[in-house]
C-alpha cells in the first residue's frame, strides 16, 4: 500500500511539475523574445509618453500591441500582472518529487557504491540525504555570492557568466563523485533550477516591488533593481535548456553511468546554453548559426564519449556463455526486484514494469539488460552484490 501510494503521488506530482515548468519556461522564453524583439514606436505620442519599444503580434485570432516603458509610465495601473507562481510551483513540486523519489530510499537512489571517494561510497542513507540538501543550498549560496561579488553593479556580466560556467563544471564533477549517476544529473539540474527560482524569489520580485513602491510614492526607482532583475532573468534564460535536459536524463544510463559522466553532463549543459543563445539573438533579428553549430558539435563529442564500446573494452569472454549460467545470475541478482511479485520489501510490483520470472521474459529484454548491466546502473545501488565476472558474463551473452 505504501509503495502504491508513493507511486501514485509520484505520478501526480510529476504531472504538476511538468505543467508548471512548461508554463514558467514558456513565459520566460516569451518575455525574452518580447524584450529582444521590441522596435522603437512609430507613433510620436507613444514616444512622448515614455514608450521605448513596442511589438505588434497576431495570435489566436487577435492582434496584440505590447509596449515597454523605458522608465516608469506616468501612471501605474493597479492590476499589474506579476509572474512568480509558476516559478514557485515548479520548484516546490520538483522538490517534493525529489523527496519521494530519492530521499525516501536514499540507499538505492542517492548513494554511489562505486564512487572513487571512499567516504561517499560508504555513506548511510541519511548522510546522503543531508549531503544532497547541503549540495543544493551551497549551489545557490555560491552562485549568488559570485553574482554579488563579480558583477555587483551589473557591469561585469561577461566575466560573471564565465564564472557561472566554471561553477557548473565543478558542480557536475562533484555531483558525479558524491552521488549515484542518476541523482548526480538530477541534482546538477536542481542546482540550476534552484538558482532560477531563488533569483525570482530573492531578487527579481523584491526588486520589482521596490520599483513599484517608489513609483507610487512619486520617486525615481533605483535603476540597480531593474538592472539586477534583468541580469538574473538573463541567467535564467540560459539555464532553461540545460535544466530540462538534466531533468529528463533519468532513463539514459549510457550518459549518467559513464565513467566520465561529468564531462558528458558539462558538454550537454554548454550545448543547451549555446542553442539558447541562438534564439536570444534571433529574436533581436541577428541570425548566428555558429552558436547552434557549436552546440551540436558539443553534443556530437558527448555522443562519441558515451559510445558503449569505449567503456566495455574489458568484457572479454572468448566462448559464448551457457544460457543456464546467465539465467542463474539474473535470478540471483535481479529477480528479487524484477519479478511479478517481488520479494524485495521496497516493491509491490515489478520496477519499471520489468519482470524476469521466465527465460522468455529475459530474452525479450536482452538489450535492456545488456545496457543497464554494462553501465553499472543495475542492480540498483548494487544491492544484490553483482560481481564484475557476472557483468562480463552478461556482456558476452548479449554480444
Ligand atoms: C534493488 C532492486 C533492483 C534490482 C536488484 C535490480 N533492479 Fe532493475 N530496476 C529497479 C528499479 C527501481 C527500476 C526503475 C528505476 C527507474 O525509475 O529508472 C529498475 C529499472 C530497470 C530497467 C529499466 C531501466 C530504464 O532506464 O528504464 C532495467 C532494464 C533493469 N532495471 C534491469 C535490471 C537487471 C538486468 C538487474 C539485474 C542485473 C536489475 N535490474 C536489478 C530495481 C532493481
Amino acid at each position: 500500500m505504501q509503495s502504491y501510494f508513493i507511486e501514485f503521488a509520484n505520478f501526480m506530482l510529476r504531472w504538476l511539475h511538468v505543467i508548471a515548468a512548461i508554463a514558467w519556461i514558456g513565459e520566460s522564453i516569451y518575455f525574452v523574445m518580447l524584450d529582444n524583439g521590441l522596435k522603437s514606436p512609430k507613433d510620436e505620442n507613444c514616444r512622448k509618453k515614455g514608450v521605448f519599444g513596442e511589438m505588434w503580434a497576431v495570435h489566436g485570432g487577435g492582434f496584440y500591441h505590447n509596449q515597454k516603458y523605458a522608465t516608469s509610465p506616468e501612471k501605474l495601473p493597479e492590476d499589474l500582472h506579476w509572474s512568480f507562481w509558476k516559478a514557485y510551483t515548479t520548484w516546490l513540486s520538483g522538490f517534493a518529487l525529489f523527496i519521494i523519489l530519492y530521499m525516501v530510499n536514499p540507499g538505492f537512489y542517492l548513494v554511489n557504491p562505486n564512487s572513487n571517494w571512499e567516504w561517499a561510497a560508504n555513506m548511510t542513507g541519511w548522510q546522503a540525504n543531508v549531503l544532497a540538501l547541503v549540495f543544493l543550498l551551497l549551489g545557490w549560496v555560491v552562485y549568488n555570492e559570485m553574482c554579488k561579488r563579480i558583477s555587483p553593479n551589473m557591469e561585469r556580466d561577461g566575466l560573471l557568466s564565465i564564472g557561472v560556467a566554471i561553477m557548473m563544471v565543478v558542480v557536475a564533477y562533484l555531483s558525479t563523485q558524491m552521488f549515484s549517476g542518476r541523482a548526480a544529473f538530477l541534482l546538477t539540474g536542481a542546482v540550476m533550477a534552484t538558482a532560477m527560482s531563488a533569483n525570482v524569489f530573492f531578487w527579481i520580485i523584491p526588486g520589482q516591488r521596490r520599483m513599484v513602491k517608489a513609483m507610487k510614492a512619486g520617486e525615481t526607482p533605483n535603476p540597480l533593481d531593474g538592472k539586477r532583475g534583468k541580469q538574473r532573468s538573463v541567467h535564467n534564460t540560459y539555464f532553461t535548456l540545460p535544466v530540462v535536459l538534466l531533468m529528463i536524463s533519468n532513463h539514459y544510463s549510457f550518459a549518467y553511468s559513464h565513467a566520465h559522466a561529468w564531462v558528458i553532463m558539462a558538454l550537454l549543459i554548454f550545448a543547451g546554453a549555446l542553442i539558447r543563445q541562438y534564439f536570444v539573438l534571433m529574436h533581436a533579428g541577428k541570425i548566428q548559426p555558429s552558436y547552434p553549430a557549436a552546440g551540436v558539435l558539443l553534443i556530437m563529442v558527448a555522443f562519441w564519449i558515451g559510445m558503449p564500446s569505449s567503456q566495455q573494452a574489458n568484457s572479454s569472454a572468448e566462448t559464448a556463455p551457457d544460457i543456464a549460467e546467465v539465467q542463474t545470475v539474473i535470478e540471483q541478482r535481479c529477480v528479487a526486484c524484477h519479478a511479478q511479485a517481488p520479494s524485495h520489501p521496497g516493491f509491490s510490483a515489478p520496477p519499471a514494469g520489468i519482470a524476469y520470472d521466465s527465460l522468455d521474459q529475459m530474452l525479450r529484454n536482452k538489450d535492456g539488460i545488456q545496457q543497464v548491466v554494462a553501465s553499472g546502473y543495475m542492480p540498483l545501488g548494487n544491492m544484490t552484490n553483482m560481481t564484475d565476472e557476472e557483468r562480463a558474463l552478461i556482456q558476452a551473452w548479449a554480444e
